[in-house]
């Protein structure tokens, strides 16, 4: 079976992408206990565990990588997505980290800060759209799920990840009457994509940082996302906890960092979500 390859994509910044590929990778990836703390595997060590998971960082933020313990600074260009995107002949398992920890079913091919090089570079290239997916292709089906990380923007890096993905998951963030906007803007790059023979299908809008005393917002930005734009919502709410925050500064996903916690679950509860539904709605241009 070939891996449901999902990118995690809105427009509007801090909406919780990040946070939501990097858990999402725990809780489908991780293989039982494991200590933490310990060093990344560097591209081409070898792997004894099964893999289940990979992430892909396309945000020169590179966000998703710090979160999944990598730090974005120690990596070269040709070990991260960069090759991939600029030099055609770089495969893409040179850029693959082979496990993030050891004992951790998720692989990494890591973002880089000069992603936005690599974006105005692509610009000038003919059929920069379907490079990622292209490349993909050759190691997509060791795994289960692929993950996308994207940047809050709708340009040629954004523009590949939904090339190459199937399932497109929308994160709205409860508490920001602007984040419709940025679903808005999603839909059309959407449409775009099918409009050029990207084939996707639309997994829903994920409610984040819900939090119980401003009901009333949250109420209306999923009265107009999923009324008036027609987006769904899935059915697990993400709370708004200090602790996704205080993760990402212990450079670890809380899947990990404090697996009892409520935030953490909630993610493990959208993994097992996303798992049994597979997405009906298909994205007509
Ligand atoms: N449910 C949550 N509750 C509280 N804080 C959260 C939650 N999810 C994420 N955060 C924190 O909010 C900030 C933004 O989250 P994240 O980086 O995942 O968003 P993003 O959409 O990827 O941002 P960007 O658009 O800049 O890439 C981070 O500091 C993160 O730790
Ligand atoms: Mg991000």
């Amino acid at each position: 079976m070939p891996a449901r390859t999902i990118t995690i994509s809105q427009q509007k910044g801090g909406v919780g992408k990040s946070t939501t590929v990097v858990e999402l990778a725990c809780a489908w990836g991780v293989h039982g206990v494991v200590p933490r703390n310990v060093a990344p595997i560097k591209p081409g060590a070898s792997r004894k565990e099964p893999r289940r998971v990979l992430v892909i960082d396309l945000d020169p933020q590179a966000g998703a990588t710090a979160k999944l313990g990598v730090n974005p600074e120690e990596i070269a260009p040709e070990q991260s997505v960069m090759a991939v995107l600029e030099d055609p002949h770089h495969p893409i398992e040179n850029s693959l980290w082979a496990g993030v920890y050891p004992g951790y079913g998720i692989d990494l091919i890591p973002g880089h800060f000069e992603l936005e090089g690599t974006e105005a570079e692509l610009a000038r290239r003919q059929g920069a759209f379907s490079i990622l997916r292209d490349k993909l292709a050759a190691v997509a089906e060791q795994y289960e799920y692929v993950l996308i990380d994207s940047r809050p923007s709708l340009g040629l890096l954004t523009i590949n990840a939904l090339f190459a993905c199937s399932e497109v998951l929308i994160p709205v963030k409860l508490i920001d009457t602007e984040c419709t906007n940025g679903v808005r803007a999603v839909l059309g790059a959407l449409a775009d994509v099918a409009e050029h023979g990207g084939e996707l299908q639309l997994l829903g809008a994920l409610a984040t940082f819900h939090d119980a005393r401003k009901q009333t917002v949250a109420d209306a930005i999923r009265t107009y996302v999923s009324g008036n734009l027609g987006v769904p919502f899935l059915q697990t709410v993400i709370p708004d906890r200090s602790q996704f925050g205080n993760a990402a500064l212990e450079g670890s996903p809380v899947n990990l960092w404090r697996p009892n916690t409520d935030g953490a679950s909630s993610y493990r509860r959208l993994a097992a979500e996303i798992a049994e539904h597979a997405p009906e709605i298909a994205y007509a241009a």
